[in-house]
């Protein structure tokens, strides 16, 4: 099963791919975290990704799209995968499906996410992230076990450099210029799943499983 997340920053993506990703035994591919984990580890792409995304731009096309080719040809991906923030635009879009029609496969599910601008800064404020394995908590609605430790791998828990509220608005605007023409493309392709982001995530989470029985 091969599984797409859409939804605006802060929509709840990456929490509801992880619980898939758990429930169904497939890899969550995070093209923000995989950046991320760069810019930790200090590396020639982490360099360059940052200067986008601190100012809540996409990274290159060209960077993205050799990244997200790259993992999802790894051997855990041939059962599927669950792609979370990719893809972001019609031209990423456009170079997954001709990747995936040479391999006479096609996305199962694009799982569009709703939820109105005004809550989503709420959300981001609230966050904290792992800076190892990328999961995602909120200091109200998901709190950790500890505070300011990951449950998952104990490692530390940040606000994201680009979860300050002037670079959420940009991120949101690039999403309405860019991404959000996505929902049409999947519509037409007829695997378009919408469903309403302000329910609690239990209900989300509910929902999309009865979209993927
Ligand atoms: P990315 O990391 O993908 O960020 P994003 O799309 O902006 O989305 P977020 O991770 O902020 O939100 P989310 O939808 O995962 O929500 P979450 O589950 O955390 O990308 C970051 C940057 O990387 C981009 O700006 C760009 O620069 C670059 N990039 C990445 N991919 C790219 C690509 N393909 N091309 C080019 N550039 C790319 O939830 C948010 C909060 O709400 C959490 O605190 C959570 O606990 C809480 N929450 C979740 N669900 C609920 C609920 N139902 N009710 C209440 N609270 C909830
Ligand atoms: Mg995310
Ligand atoms: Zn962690």
């Amino acid at each position: 099963m091969k599984i797409i997340m859409l939804g605006a920053p802060g929509a709840g993506k990456g929490t509801q791919a992880e619980m898939i990703s758990e429930k169904y035994n497939l890899p969550h591919i995070s093209t923000g975290d995989i950046f991320r984990a760069n810019i930790k580890n200090g590396t020639e792409l982490g360099k360059e990704a940052k200067g986008y995304m601190d100012k809540g731009l996409l990274v290159p096309d060209e960077l993205t799209v050799r990244i997200l080719l790259d993992r999802v040809a790894k051997e855990d991906c041939k059962n599927g995968y669950i792609l979370d923030g990719f893809p972001r635009n019609i031209p990423q879009a456009e170079v997954l499906d001709a990747e995936l029609n040479k391999l006479g496969d096609k996305i199962d599910a694009a799982i569009d996410i709703e939820v109105p601008d005004e809550s989503i800064i709420k959300r981001m404020i609230g966050r904290r992230a792992c800076v190892s394995c990328g999961a995602t908590y909120h200091l109200e609605n998901v709190p950790p076990k500890k505070e300011g430790i990951c449950d998952k791998c104990g490692d530390k828990l940040i606000l994201r450099d680009d979860d300050r509220e002037e670079t959420v608005k940009n991120r949101l605007n690039v999403y309405h210029e860019q991404t959000q023409p996505l929902i049409d493309f999947y519509q037409r392709k007829g695997v378009l799943k919408s469903l309403d982001g302000t329910k609690d995530m239990m209900d989300v989470f509910q929902e999309i499983t009865e979209i993927l029985a």
